[in-house]
């Protein structure tokens, strides 16, 4: 794998896929991030094509129904996208010999645990966004002598898309209490930090399931609370229970992921959520 032509799939328009083609492109990699209508992604022959046609050696693939209330009711639509297209994806990059970068969730966990999530951790999900991510995972890891690298993160923040911090400051410009959930801990995670430990990741040659998020943990308040204060809003931010905020979906109360893994294999400590917080909202709401 000599060249460094990527494709990034979901990278033009996707919250993580804008960013791992910033940081290839800086990285001084050929990142081609196409269009949705440039081809039919459950089409294995026109998958085929385009790879071969850009002399593509990596796919980093972001692409996944990613609302995670909706999919309850649209469980058709994430089978399709976080289970079925995967499975298509996996056997292409097989027979052209293309190292696969895939990414997947915290949520494939329940959240019963109470110390971070390692990535040998028996997977649980709670809803049918996890329940689809999951049997995404366990069909790629299926698939021999396919060069694979699943990397789970969480909560992810930064520009590009709309996303909790950024919906966050929109409703604390304008209102002077918000109401967040407090007992519902995970891991905040800066798209671009991933992005840049993910290539870190692959420049290892890296394969199996392997956990990038920040470190630190908060729950949404706290994570809220750190934005608004960051910006120097007035707004009251409020702790309330998942009761008081009922969801479609069903989420895990503790979902912190353990990047112990990650480190041994890179010697890289991702740096703290609240740092990197501060970087997106100086960078990009100031
Ligand atoms: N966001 C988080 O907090 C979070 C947390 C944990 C794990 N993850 C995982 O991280 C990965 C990236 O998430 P994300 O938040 O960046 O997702 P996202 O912003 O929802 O991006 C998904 C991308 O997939 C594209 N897409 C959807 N259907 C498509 C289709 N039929 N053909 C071509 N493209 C299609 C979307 O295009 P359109 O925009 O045009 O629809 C979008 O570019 C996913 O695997 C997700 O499960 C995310």
């Amino acid at each position: 794998m000599e060249n460094k032509i990527a494709l990034i799939l979901g990278g033009q328009t996707g919250l993580l896929g804008q960013a791992i083609t910033d940081i290839l492109n800086k990285n001084k990699w050929e990142a081609i991030s196409p269009a949705k209508n440039k081809f039919n992604i459950f089409s294995s022959e026109e998958l085929k094509n385009f790879i071969q046609k850009h002399h593509i050696s990596y796919v980093f693939n972001t692409i996944a129904y990613t609302q995670v209330d909706k999919a309850e009711q649209e469980q058709k639509k994430a089978i399709e996208l976080n289970r079925t297209f995967p499975v298509i994806l996996g056997n292409v990059c097989k027979e052209l010999g293309i190292y696969l970068i895939h990414y997947s969730t915290d949520f494939v966990f329940n959240g019963q645990k109470e110390s971070p999530y390692e990535p040998t951790d028996p997977p649980c999900p709670l809803n049918i966004y996890g329940k689809t991510k999951l049997e995404g995972e366990k069909n790629l890891l299926e698939i021999t002598n396919l060069k694979l690298l699943i990397i789970r993160t969480a909560w992810l923040f930064g520009q590009g898309k709309v996303n909790f911090v950024s919906k966050i400051l929109n409703l604390a410009k304008e209102k002077q209490t918000l109401n967040v959930v407090h007992d519902q801990v995970g891991s905040p995670t800066y798209t671009y930090d991933l992005a840049k430990y993910s290539l870190q990741l692959v420049n290892t040659n890296a394969t199996g399931i392997f956990h990038i998020v920040n470190s630190g943990q908060a729950s949404w308040c706290e994570l809220a609370q750190e934005a608004v204060h960051c910006l120097g809003l007035q707004c009251k931010i409020i702790p309330i229970s998942s009761h008081e905020f009922p969801q479609t979906a069903k989420r895990p109360t503790y979902s912190v992921l353990s990047t112990k893994k990650f480190t041994e294999q890179t010697g890289i400590t991702p740096r703290p959520w609240v740092q990197a917080l501060r970087e997106y909202l100086y960078s990009f709401h100031f």
